[in-house]
């Protein structure tokens, strides 16, 4: 399927592998071999560019050069595995060689936040510097770690001082769980450029995507665009929870409320599911970044801000519709909790919406037993013996006094009921993605809580 989603893109795109004035296919390093850097990495080299994917992580080279992925994303290991057999993807930890014989040098490191609420570019900055260090001839240096807004002029000032460079700011809209089709068909590409020489070579290293958007602006637009994105996505997340938590009082059903708003083009339909809070290691993160950079510059961004509280409150919200359904004390409760990654088809769970919910059943005296697909071995990082793992998820909901399901997982969307109902203590869930069939759950006996949408019609 997915071999063939890659053909049908490089096909319906029209690679060629050349552009009018600058040779392509390109010699490219990626430095930082987390999500971002792994996908784009290996979608250059599908491309047909010869590309070297970088980390300070030795134990994950070898695994990667063994096609042993350190992350779960559709469709990356047979990526990864078969650019390394055609030999146009390499991985190594000799970033100043890899730099020294690349022409287009991406910089892939994480961006987390501080102690203080503050972007921790260090990572970039060493990136930068060691760049800098192996200055050998004329060379692009593209950034696709999020950087507050304003770094990138820094970076290339910087850079100029050290070499023949052009920074150029190449933000990113992959999503965790779909990356590598976004990357094939992405919405759009954002290119930050102010130099000729690097924007002919941005062109050509894109070229197979260029039936798709490609928009070139200044730096700080493009450090801009995927601030704002993230952020407007986020209100409107945001938005429709208080919409849900609005219908869970009226009756309406914010499902149809969410497709008759979405009609309008305006609008769209995306981006409308109500649920548990957004998370993830952008959105929480990002979200903070911009409203700390326009503090910085003495403007609010009051919708922004709005949007993050609302999706505290939203987090804490699930507790209270746990309560509604258990009673005040959860105390000796036997909570089954379906769903530990911040959203489906990731293993990630960073600001998962779990992680606050877990914190908040266990100082209640609740016993909570967990089961995801994926996202086990990383909760476990955090909550080592707190909770109770289980192999399946039916190992999950035995004996459960209330199941929660926080991750719309297919194996969730698609669980037998009546099993379900033969396994728990007693017939309460709550269902944070609203993706249960109710009438079922109905005609088990089951007592739901959702998300805006009315049990019974
Ligand atoms: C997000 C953006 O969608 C990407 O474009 C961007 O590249 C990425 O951040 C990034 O900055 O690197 P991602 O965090 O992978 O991607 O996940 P999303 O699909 O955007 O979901 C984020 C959160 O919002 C999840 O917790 C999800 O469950 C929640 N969500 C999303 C909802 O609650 N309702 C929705 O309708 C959509």
């Amino acid at each position: 399927m997915m071999k063939f989603l890659l053909l049908f893109a490089l096909l319906s795109y029209g690679f060629e592998g050349s552009s009018e004035n600058v040779s392509s296919p390109q010699r490219v390093a990626v430095v930082g071999s987390g999500y971002v850097g792994l996908v784009l990495g290996a979608g250059l080299a599908e491309m047909g560019h010869s590309v070297i994917c970088l980390d300070i992580d030795e134990k994950k080279i070898e695994s990667l050069r063994e096609g042993v992925m350190p992350i779960y994303e559709p469709g990356l290991h047979e990526l990864v595995v078969n650019n390394l057999r055609a030999k146009r993807l390499s991985f190594s930890t000799e970033i100043d060689a890899a730099i020294r014989s690349s022409d287009v040098i991406f910089i892939a490191v994480g961006t987390p936040t501080g102690a203080q609420g503050e972007t921790d570019t260090s990572y970039v900055e060493s990136v930068v510097k060691t760049i800098g260090q192996n200055a050998n001839g004329y060379k692009v240096v593209c950034s696709k770690s999020t950087v507050p807004i304003g770094t990138g002029k820094k970076i290339a000032t910087q850079l100029k001082d050290c070499g023949d460079f052009d920074y150029v700011s190449n933000p990113e809209f992959l999503r965790e769980g779909s990356a590598v089709s976004d990357f094939f068909t992405p919405s759009r590409t954002v290119i930050g450029v102010e130099s000729e020489r690097a924007k002919k070579i941005m062109e050509a290293l894109y070229e197979p995507l260029s039936s798709q958007p490609v928009f070139f602006t200044d730096i700080v637009s493009a450090e801009t665009i995927k601030y704002a994105s993230n952020s407007f996505l986020a209100v409107k997340i945001s938005f429709i929870n208080e919409v849900a938590n609005l219908c869970d009082v009226t009756g309406a059903d914010v499902r149809d409320v969410a497709i008759g708003m979405g009609l309008d083009d305006r609008i769209g339909s995306k981006f409308l599911n109500p649920g548990p809070g957004f998370g993830g290691s952008c959105f929480p993160k990002d979200t903070l970044a911009f409203l700390q950079t326009a503090k910085e510059f003495e403007v609010d961004l009051k919708m922004t801000e709005a949007a993050i509280a609302a999706n505290k409150t939203q987090k804490l919200r699930m507790i209270k519709k746990a309560r509604n359904l258990l009673g005040e004390s959860l105390e000796g409760q036997n909570i089954a909790l379906l769903g530990l990654a911040f959203k489906a088809n990731t293993d990630d769970v960073r600001y998962s919406p779990a992680i606050e919910i877990i914190r908040a059943l266990i100082e209640s005296g609740a016993s909570v037993k967990a089961y995801d697909p994926e996202a086990m071995k990383n909760m476990k990082i955090l909550f080592p013996s707190e909770i109770e793992y289980c192999k399946t998820l039916k190992e999950a909901v035995v004996g459960a006094d209330l199941t929660i399901l926080l991750t719309d997982w297919d194996e969730f969307r698609e669980m037998d009921l009546t099993v379900l109902r033969d396994q728990v203590r007693q017939p309460l869930i709550l269902d944070a993605r609203n993706c249960l069939d109710y009438d079922e759950l109905n005609r088990l006996g089951f007592v739901v809580e959702n998300v805006g949408r009315p049990n019974v019609r």
